[in-house]
């Protein structure tokens, strides 16, 4: 157990060698018999101190591995706020001076979406590895480009979202690739509510309901029932202008809503549909709901994940022997959706891969240009990208 434990973390430290500023963490990680011990931690700088670093500071505060360094965020008070809540010794008003201030091994990256890019390349620049709220780049290619060089960096790159550590996204997933679905026809999935009010990135340039919330059943399908060959989409913008808490008057430019068809070979075809305009009884929290948001149906299984696939309470699946259904996976474990950067500083530290991976997550951000490709010009795109697959 002991050797496979070595070897797990071996393979693990090959592909990041160098965490940190140019320190090798290797030979303590090896040396670690009881994991909890670990004579050094994975010390983590947090950029952008906004609403959802208020779900990340608590869970990675709990976490054995990690250890906050750093804060940072361009509206300083900000970031003096979450150090002084959370106990971080600094905080720093841009990514300049955090990257040349602090020593640490990880920046997890909770900005603006059009700003994860640039940031995320900064950092790899300075050698220190990257877990990024989606999306990971602006662009596929740009994305691209950021794992070519963290590899040059000898550095690591991980995106968001952390949908694919659920309990329910692993039965799925199992229950397709054990093929009690049968031949898997068609799947649907939904997410979407009234839209954020606070920040007006979410509409403008490079915002959009795509990258914010259809990002997550892409990943959830993709992942369970493989990467997709094409995409055809339409999108769409309802509300023109909005009204948020840091822009009196804010012009859509992203979509607002969109609805696009996934190939995903063997003639499985999926559809996902998102917006920021779906009212939605449960709220932008997803407080108590309980309906399937996604439904898989094949030759001998019918599945459908009971509440958001970001939070999820258990999946019903009829078969010919179970006509009328079962519930299953009703725990979530320990999975909840703000658990992504813990879980790859886990893998950091103890040389277990996550399930979450970077060539899955850039897959998901060309399946989510192309459906905007796909409206602007009326047309089937097809897809370079791929992942490892099955995920389980
Ligand atoms: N809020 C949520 O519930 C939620 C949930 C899941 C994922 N996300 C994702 O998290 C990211 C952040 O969303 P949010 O809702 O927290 O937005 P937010 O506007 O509340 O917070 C973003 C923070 O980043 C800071 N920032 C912007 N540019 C910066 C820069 N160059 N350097 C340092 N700091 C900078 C801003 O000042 C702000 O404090 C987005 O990618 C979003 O899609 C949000």
């Amino acid at each position: 157990m002991e050797n496979e434990n070595i070897m797990h973390r071996k393979k693990f430290l090959q592909q990041a060698v160098t965490i940190g500023a140019g320190t090798m963490i290797a030979p303590q990680i090896l040396k670690a018999k009881n994991l909890l011990h670990v004579d050094k931690k994975i010390r983590v700088g947090v950029i952008g101190c906004g609403s959802v670093s208020n779900m990340y500071f608590p869970h990675l505060s709990k976490n054995p591995y990690a250890e906050l360094v750093c804060t940072c965020d361009i509206i300083p008070e900000r970031a003096q706020k979450a150090a002084t809540k959370y106990n971080i010794p600094k905080w720093y008003p841009n990514i300049t001076a955090m990257l040349a201030g602090s020593s640490f091994d990880i920046m997890v990256n909770l900005t603006n979406m059009q700003e994860h890019e640039h940031l995320n390349r900064e950092a790899i620049e300075a050698g220190r590895n990257v877990w990024s709220e989606k999306p990971m780049a602006n662009s596929y290619k740009a994305g691209a480009d950021l794992l070519a060089l963290s590899k040059t960096k000898k550095v690591r790159i991980w995106g968001a979202p952390a949908v694919v550590h659920s309990a329910q996204f692993a039965f799925m997933a199992q229950t397709v690739k054990d093929g009690k679905m049968g031949k898997v026809a068609a799947a649907h999935a939904h997410y979407g509510h009234l839209g954020p009010t606070w920040s007006a990135f979410f509409y403008e340039k490079g915002g959009g309901s795509l990258p914010d919330l259809g990002v997550y059943n892409i990943a959830s399908l993709t992942g369970i029932l493989g990467p997709a060959k094409s995409v055809m989409a339409m999108t769409s913008i309802i509300t023109q202008t909005r009204h948020t808490d840091n822009k009196p008057e804010v012009k859509v430019e992203a979509e607002d809503n969109a609805s696009l068809l996934m190939d995903h070979g063997n003639g499985t075809i999926s559809h996902v549909m998102c917006g920021f305009n779906y009212f939605d009884p449960y709220g932008h929290e997803g407080t108590g709901q309980e309906k399937p948001t996604i439904s898989i149906v094949g030759t001998k299984g019918s599945m459908h994940l009971i509440g958001y696939d970001w939070k999820p309470f258990g999946v019903d699946l009829a078969t010919p022997e179970d006509e009328k259904g079962s519930r299953y996976v009703t725990d979530p474990g320990d999975y909840v959706w703000e658990m992504g950067a813990s879980v790859i500083i886990e893998g950091m530290a103890t040389g277990k891969e996550p399930r979450i991976n970077v060539e899955h997550a850039l897959h998901v951000l060309e399946i989510i240009e192309a459906a905007r490709s796909s409206q602007v010009t009326g047309k089937r795109i097809e897809l370079q990208s791929t992942f490892k697959w099955p995920m389980v």
